[in-house]
């Protein structure tokens, strides 16, 4: 039997960005589920907070729609709407924030969550004034949304400013995928058994790949994406993060500072590219019209309605870890728009056995792999040799151990947010990212961006429902190596 979880502090979350579609279909949907399962108390407060001119049922009725449409109950839904308000404001104008302050200052016991789910462009605006207007009292607390900046000198611009309002132990530079569980799943592997430590090291382990493929195109984000590509939007943060995960040491407990240390170290091992090997090491792709889930669908450029545009809807990168555990282990990083299937996965594939005892004809022996399914279906899968069963010889096959969530635990697992939001409220900064890690993934980033943009070259056109690029499959097929391709 699952026991229910603990309520947190009452508190009032405040969402800049209220009417966005982070806000529409992640955010409130995660509150609206913590809600339901008794862990939001009941004086909490929601604000959504844009420019739009809306009042408080105005946004409750662009909610319950959006939590309708996810799957929730009505009178639920109802009751969870009462905690939700709305304030219309614009960051870079006085008016309305009298107003605001005093709504705020109205439970000064309550801890006060600022979540900037805006384009970056005005996280500094939106932090001064919450700084003038002193609203910075108490247990306040600070969620910066991803990408932090643009590189590494608007980041440390962003940080700054922030810093100038908020503490560092106050601010919460969100990445969601930290909150998925197969990643927190990740440190109980590694960390909550005897098995895989002795193992995990340059000696043992032949290569890493981490895979986060979509099928949706940019869509109507297309505005936001062409400024950002998907260095910017997924690797910079969400697969470094992954890396981080699977490559750093052991930490000493699993306090936030003991853990992001050990991520900061990966982060500043990663080896440089830069101009001299991004074209050996990197490949960017451009999605043409294609298919996507049986439909036919637009290319990037008719969706952006701009021909020109050099912005990559597609990464690989071969990457490599400059320290003793991992010295020669390549990890292969690829992510996508308008790829054939969503999946986001991290595969482990350990070395051949030294010497094979089998015949030939045994069939051939395939290496062991660790396969981490962060979505859909999240399982942890270990690749393994064994004998076919019954006679006819000695003939080996290769079967994965097997373990679903969903089916071991009989529960859909919660959406990253969920969990995430919480420990905002709780305080707990663990599975966020500090400055120094956010600075220290730009400073790998940045010199690629800046190879590719010196290049002038444009990306490599792919049609959507393909794996991207064919240079994409070159990059790992040159080391004599392919993508994992077990999609069971
Ligand atoms: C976001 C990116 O951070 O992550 C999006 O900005 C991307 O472009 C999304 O689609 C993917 O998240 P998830 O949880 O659906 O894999």
């Amino acid at each position: 039997m699952t026991a229910s979880p603990l309520p947190v502090e009452p508190f009032d979350l405040v969402i800049f960005g209220g009417t966005g579609d982070l806000a529409v279909r992640k955010l409130l949907p995660a509150l609206y589920h913590r809600y339901v399962d008794g862990q939001i108390p009941e004086t909490s407060r929601v604000i959504g907070i844009a420019r739009e001119g809306l009042d408080d049922e105005g946004y409750r009725a662009h909610a319950r729609k959006a939590l309708q449409e996810n799957g929730g109950d009505k009178s639920k839904v109802d009751d969870f709407l009462k905690l939700v308000h709305y304030r219309s404001l614009d960051a870079r104008k006085d008016e309305g924030w009298d107003d605001f302050a005093a709504l705020i200052g109205g439970q000064p016991d309550h801890v006060r969550v600022f979540y900037l789910s805006t384009s970056p462009d005005l996280f500094v605006d939106i932090c001064n004034r919450l700084g003038a207007y002193e609203l910075n009292k108490g247990k306040a607390r600070v969620v910066l949304e991803k990408p932090i900046g643009r590189d590494l000198k608007s980041a440390n611009q962003i940080n700054d400013a922030v810093g100038r309002v908020f503490d560092e132990s106050q601010t919460f530079r969100i990445d969601h995928y930290l909150g998925k569980e197969t990643v927190q799943n990740l440190l109980a592997l590694r960390f909550g058994n005897i098995l895989f430590e002795p193992l995990w090291n340059a000696e043992h382990i032949d290569h890493v790949q981490i895979t986060v493929a979509e099928t949706l195109g940019v869509g109507q984000r297309a505005g936001y994406y062409d400024h950002a590509g998907a260095l910017r939007d997924m690797v910079q943060n969400h697969i470094l993060q992954l890396l981080c995960m699977v490559a750093m040491e052991p930490p000493s407990s699993l306090s936030p500072d003991a853990v992001r240390d050990e991520k900061l170290k990966v982060l500043r091992s990663l080896k440089p590219i830069d101009e001299s090997n991004s074209a050996q090491l990197t490949v960017r792709g451009q999605y043409r019209a294609g298919a996507a889930e049986g439909q036919s669908v637009p290319g990037y450029l008719d969706e952006l309605k701009d021909h020109k545009s050099h912005t990559e809807t597609f990464v690989a990168v071969k990457a490599e870890i400059a320290n003793w555990r991992w010295a020669g282990v390549p990890f292969y990083l690829r992510t996508g728009k308008r790829l054939p299937e969503r999946v986001s996965e991290i595969v482990v594939v350990f070395k051949p056995v030294p010497h094979s005892i089998f015949d030939p004809s045994a069939g051939v022996l395939a290496q062991n792999r660790l396969v981490l399914r962060l979505q859909p279906d999240e399982n942890i899968k270990l690749w393994v040799t064994i004998k076919h069963p019954g006679p006819g010889g000695l003939r080996l096959r290769h079967v994965s151990l097997d373990m679903s969530f969903a089916e071991a635990f009989g529960v859909q697992q919660p959406d990253a947010y969920e969990r995430l939001i919480l420990d905002v409220v709780r305080g707990n900064p663990t599975l966020f990212m500090r400055r120094d890690e956010v600075e220290a993934a730009w400073h790998w980033a940045d010199p690629i961006l800046g190879a590719w943009a010196d290049s002038g070259e444009a990306p490599r056109p792919y049609t959507s429902g393909t794996w991207g690029p064919s240079a994409a499959v070159a990059l790992i097929e040159r080391d004599g190596r392919t993508w994992n391709e077990d999609s069971e």
